[in-house]
């Protein structure tokens, strides 16, 4: 069981909320004046990624403070018991172990007492032959040809894990060209299969319960197109594979459970791209990179499970987000990759941080009284600096970043990198040191400004700085060094969950909605007026009726 404490009533807290008062006064640049040791003392490396936290509203006493915040809140003992199987999913009554699934050691992870290794490393070498054979070609489509499209059907985690991880590995990309459909607006599939040859083309039936509405709406469709193609119902064993949980469902469905790639209980959808979900990374990336991806992960895992609270990473990372989240009242919280290949990262940690961490009620069951989880959000550097980062720089609100690049970049085209990286130091440096009225009096007089304009102007011009940001410098987006930062800001959410008190592994919440648009779907039929909701969905619904 999960230790239930309320991180607010801990000592560490009411020393935090003392310390947040002195801390508060104080301007970062100003900090950095203070300690010319910042950089050394406030930065840590896991292998080939440095984390710079130094550009924080911290000191050397926050740090000590927080960490006997998680200290107090029982930390320790969480990460043993998620590591060692214990049910921390109460209340879906399941044990967490993503982290079983990337295990390179030849230690037995135990669920009920048994080693669930042998299962995981059977389902890996099916993974491994099955992507082998269709990506030499080994594997043939039902008219003899070879597959040069898979298509990846699924939504939430069966999807955005794999889209991710697919998009920031594309340069390391094998023959085929591998799609993702999601979303149930059929605009999705269609745009999808309108240019591909149902003989050439793979499905994946990606989903861990195999009942997901928007999933099974795609994956019938997909079948429907590809049987309409000429092939018939035993055809489908060379065209359709299911990843999942669910071994009736699949069959139900059609699929040969011999091409069925399974998963388990434990482990949870958002956290499920290990699993046999990432098989649409291995035929996208071969299974080498796959397995590179797992061990730079398991690389994280050690770091975790085994690193001082003061130089753990991802407690860290954790730790300054509750700083700002329950002293500063920061709301949201930006991961801005330099990388064009991580441009689904931020989306991809938007399910895993807020699905995880957007609970307002504690592990007794009751409201809590505090902040939980922060918004999520973010988009790749350069183009959010010509979009939204005004708001970052001079809004109202204060918006904790992460920035992250590769030194080395797999596309060194001139002076792009340099380019890039560039903006990715310069806007750490502006967001903490802003600009003062000198700077912005000397550079308006040396713009000829007459006095009354300088005075009219100035306000607009100045930027106040101290904010706080993180930045991952990586040395290149290698599938290890990948799987390693997935895995961090993984680990981050436990220990946020932690601290918080909250369950972080299930996600009610979005069962309602779905249970919603079930009642619905059939009054969608037909001509009759509805009257079953309020006023405002009844008359939506009514003119959707109309105008269809
Ligand atoms: O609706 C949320 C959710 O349950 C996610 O947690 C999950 O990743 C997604 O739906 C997809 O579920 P499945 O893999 O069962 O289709």
């Amino acid at each position: 069981m999960l230790p239930r404490i309320d991180f607010t009533s801990t000592q560490a807290f009411s020393y935090l909320a003392d310390h947040y008062i002195s801390i508060n006064e104080k301007n970062l640049s100003e900090l950095f004046q203070e300690d010319p040791e910042r950089f050394e003392k406030f930065s840590l490396y896991l292998n080939d990624i440095l984390f710079d936290y130094s550009k924080n509203r911290i000191n050397e006493q926050t740090i000590a403070l927080l960490v006997q915040l998680a200290k107090e809140c029982k930390l320790d003992q969480a990460i043993k018991a998620m590591f060692d199987g214990e049910k921390i999913n109460e209340t879906e009554g399941r044990e967490v172990l993503h982290t079983a699934l990337r295990n390179r050691s030849q230690q037995p992870v135990l669920v009920d007492g048994e080693d669930v290794m042998p299962l995981v490393r059977e389902v890996l070498t099916r993974m491994k032959s099955f992507s082998e054979r269709v990506i030499t070609g080994a594997w043939k489509g039902y008219t003899g040809k070879e597959i040069t499209d898979v298509v990846n059907i699924g939504i939430g985690g069966s999807d955005l894990g794999p889209v991710m991880v697919t998009e920031g590995l594309k340069s390391y990309k094998t023959r085929l060209n591998v799609h993702f459909v999601s979303n149930v607006d059929g605009t999705h599939i269609a745009e999808t299969i309108s240019n591909l040859n149902p003989e050439t083309t793979l499905f994946l039936i990606a989903s861990k319960t195999f009942t997901t509405q928007e999933t099974m709406a795609n994956a019938n469709t997909a079948k429907e197109w590809f049987l309409k193609s000429g092939a018939t119902e035993g055809d489908v064993a060379k065209h359709f594979a299911a990843l999942s949980t669910n071994e009736k469902g699949v069959s139900a469905f059609g699929i040969d459970t011999a091409n069925m790639f399974g998963f388990w209980d434990w482990v949870g959808g958002r956290y499920s791209l290990w699993s046999a979900i990432g098989l649409s990374i291995c035929l996208s990336v071969g299974y080498d990179n796959f397995e590179a991806l797992l061990a730079g992960a398991y690389e994280a895992d050690e770091h975790f499970k085994n690193t001082a609270f003061e130089e753990n990473i991802p407690v860290i990372m954790a730790l300054l987000g509750i700083w700002y989240n329950n002293f500063f009242e920061a709301e949201s919280h930006a991961i801005l990759p330099y990388d064009q290949y991580l441009h689904r990262f931020a989306a991809y940690f938007q399910q895993g941080d807020m699905e995880s961490n957007g609970k307002y009620i504690d592990r007794n069951g009751n409201r809590v009284d505090y902040q939980t989880g922060p918004v999520i959000w973010g988009e790749p550097g350069t183009n959010g600096q010509h979009a939204f980062y005004q708001l970052i720089h001079q809004g109202t609100k204060l918006i904790p970043c992460d920035f992250i690049a590769p030194a080395i970049s797999h596309n060194p085209i001139g002076n792009h990198h340099q380019l890039l990286l560039s903006n990715f130091f310069a806007q750490t440096e502006a967001l903490m040191n802003g600009k003062s009225e000198d700077v912005v009096v000397a550079e308006l007089e040396k713009a000829g400004k007459s006095e009354d304009e300088i005075d009219r102007l100035k306000p607009f011009k100045v930027f106040e700085g101290n904010r706080p940001t993180n930045s991952f410098l990586i040395k290149e987006i290698t599938p290890r060094s990948l799987g390693s930062l997935i895995a961090l800001y993984e680990h981050k959410i436990f220990v946020q969950g932690i601290i918080w008190n909250i369950f972080s592994f299930d996600q009610w919440g979005v069962e309602l909605g779905k249970q919603l648009a079930n009642q619905i779907l059939p009054e969608l039929k037909g001509t009759e007026h509805i009257e079953s909701h309020d006023s405002s969905t009844n008359g939506l619904i009514n003119q959707y009726k109309s105008w269809r």
